[in-house]
């Protein structure tokens, strides 16, 4: 989504905007500019289309003068993705500068009072009304006017702001949307996320909701909307810019697959002390735990998927019942639940907007929620009653893969200890458990030396058209997330099927060739898969299985077969991923898609 930059210090501004916006494209972007202040003017420059447009059309900024200036890549919202569209956006008279991400839910309304006092609009952008709301208001003071123009603004978002006449501030403000001040010497920096500004700085305030940092050379100072100062805590980033590299490989997604071993265990190797399952995270008593009659899962995209999963495992060892829900629904169907429900949310970012505002729901009606979050500091880790952090490191590639591997380990975490608590556990599955969990990364480095194989598989297959992803109980909870992935890198149409479900209409659309997609990794049903197999077999589809080794049965029965280690049924989820994502990799690769940055999405969706 949206990225913003901002410096001001005695470097040329531009080139470090261009630089710092180039680490943000992983966020997803359609357009790309930047404005900087020489002393005396506005210098705007803003392209359509990949941040090469503006390299080459700024000479890598090397054209721009000024040593103040924001920066921003647009993820079209609200007018197409263009020149006139993209960011930043000067008010009428050209002394108000503005870069935003998120929504101004109510832009309409404004927009339209002020065009009948006279005001001429540029953009159908809803960012647009920002700058001219500050040009309209403007009192001679440009933080008091910030401070009298947020409350007319509804939404979430996040500013980058500088008036021409100062070209010794900028202004940013928080509501909802992230944003990061980096501190130099005698320079400043403002971001979107750490990547952008960790070349420059490793020290950094992380702005809450609502509060407002006037930034200079050689100053910083956080505001609340009171204009009472805030006192912020430095935070100073441990992980370097390895870690957010590419590091030999392709394409970030790749680098990430590989990275899964180390993401799951750094995951679990803390919390696993002598053999017993600790969650110092969590300030639950034992008796709030017990408690609980009915556990809510909240979240959006892969990390619902690991809802999904959750739901099988968690109703299966502790015996209560479990909700999922698709964040950007749950809020707006009224959802039952109070106090006696624990809440989950599950978010890679801790910044998905649907997935914050549906953990702010529960809260009200009485909600404990636990975070399971991979940004630390991020507005759901901050918000959340408890989080536990997934140890995964920094994800660049817009599709997640270790991000998701490292939930799932917190959900196995979670299943043991709450089991615990609630006698649901035996002492010999308790050990079981822990023992499989430790083994995990081993299990997936197996899996991952098999890369070659399962390429020679995609370069077979990544010209199908549509391809289904069937699965029973656990296998269909994964192959959800084994269609996505395939879906959103590859962009071949793919859906995911209960297999039982499969001939209440969707079998029609099986004919020869297609490409089915069979997990039969879960022993209890393996049977049952294997005849939904020749069902669609018969009807002409190939089939790809995938399911634990030594399974004769499916070897049989699918037309090529990936196999994986076994371990205990609810932690399958885990190694069955992993095949699907080399899959959708290579098929992608293979189709000449731009993996890292699929086209229309956005790693961080922080928009409703
Ligand atoms: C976007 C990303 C997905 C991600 C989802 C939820 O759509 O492209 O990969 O699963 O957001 O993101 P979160 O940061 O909340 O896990």
């Amino acid at each position: 989504m949206c990225g913003i930059v901002g410096y001001i210090g005695d470097e040329q501004a531009a080139p470090i905007l261009i630089d710092g916006l180039e680490k943000l494209k992983y966020r997803g972007y359609d357009s790309a500019g930047v404005c900087t202040n020489d002393g005396e003017k506005f210098i705007v420059e803003k392209e359509k289309g990949k941040i090469e447009v503006l390299r080459k059309s700024t000479g890598d900024g090397k054209k721009i003068s000024g040593t103040v200036g924001i920066g921003h890549t647009r993820w079209a919202t609200h007018g197409e993705p263009s020149k006139i569209n993209a960011h930043p956006h000067l008010s009428r008279s050209g002394s108000f500068a503005v870069v935003h991400n998120g929504i101004i839910e109510n832009y309409m309304e404004l927009k339209s009072e002020l065009s009948q006092n006279g005001v001429k609009f540029t953009s159908a952008t809803d960012t647009e009304v920002v700058s001219q709301l500050l040009e309209y208001y403007y009192s001679g003071n440009l933080l008091d006017t910030v401070i009298k123009i947020m409350p007319m603004l509804k939404g979430s978002y996040a500013l980058g702001i500088m008036y021409r006449e100062n070209p010794d501030e900028i202004i940013a403000v928080r509501k909802g949307s992230p944003l990061i001040i980096g501190i130099g010497e005698n320079e400043n920096y403002l971001a979107s996320d750490v990547p952008a500004i960790l070349d420059k700085t490793r020290n950094i305030y992380r702005l809450a909701a609502n509060e407002i940092a006037v930034i200079r050379r050689d100053s910083i100072t956080v505001y609340d909307t009171d204009k009472n100062v805030v006192e912020k805590s430095v935070e100073t980033i441990e992980w370097s810019m390895d870690a957010a590299a590419k590091d030999g490989y392709e394409h970030f997604m790749l680098k990430e697959i590989m990275e899964q071993p180390k993401a799951v265990h750094n995951t679990i190797a803390e919390r696993i002390k002598d053999g017993k399952v600790v969650l110092d995270e969590i300030h639950l008593t034992p008796e709030q735990i017990r408690n609980f009659d009915k556990i809510n899962i909240v979240a959006c995209g892969s990390a619902y998927h690991v809802g999904v999963v959750a739901k099988y495992i968690f109703e299966k060892i502790l015996r209560k019942p479990v909700e999922v829900d698709v964040a950007s629904e749950f809020k707006y169907r009224n959802p039952i639940i109070d106090e006696k429900t624990l809440t989950i949310v599950i978010s890679q970012s801790g910044e998905t907007a649907d997935t914050k505002e549906a953990m702010y729901e529960a809260q009200r009606k009485g909600s404990y929620a636990i975070a399971i979050v991979n940004v630390i500091g991020s507005a759901i880790a901050t918000d959340a009653n408890d989080v536990i952090y997934t140890l995964a490191g920094p994800e660049i590639a817009v599709a997640t893969t270790k991000a998701y591997s490292a939930q799932l380990a917190v959900i196995y975490l979670m299943a043991i200890y709450f089991g615990d608590i609630l006698g649901k556990i035996s002492e010999e599955d308790y050990k079981n458990y822990v023992s499989e969990l430790l083994a995990l990364p081993e299990k997936i480095k197996l899996i991952l030396k098999k890369t070659e194989d399962i390429k020679n598989i995609a370069s077979k297959l990544f010209a199908r058209k549509d391809v289904f992803f069937i699965g029973r109980n656990i296998d269909y909870a994964l192959s959800l997330e084994g269609s996505l992935k395939l879906k959103e890198i590859s962009y071949i149409h793919s859906e995911a099927y209960g297999a039982g479900e499969l001939k209440h209409g969707t079998i029609s659309l099986i004919e020869k060739g297609t490409l089915v997609i069979a997990l039969a990794t879960y022993e209890d049903l393996h049977e049952k898969i294997c005849s939904n197999i020749e069902e669609v077999q018969s009807r002409g589809a190939y089939v790809l299985g995938i399911g634990c080794e030594n399974r004769q049965h499916l070897s049989h029965a699918a037309d090529s077969t990936i196999f994986i280690p076994k371990t205990c049924d609810i932690m399958l989820p885990s190694l069955a991923v992993v095949p699907m994502q080399i899959l959708a990799y290579y098929m992608a690769r293979f189709k000449g898609c731009e993996i890292d940055t699929p086209r229309n999405l956005a790693k961080s969706v922080t928009v409703e």
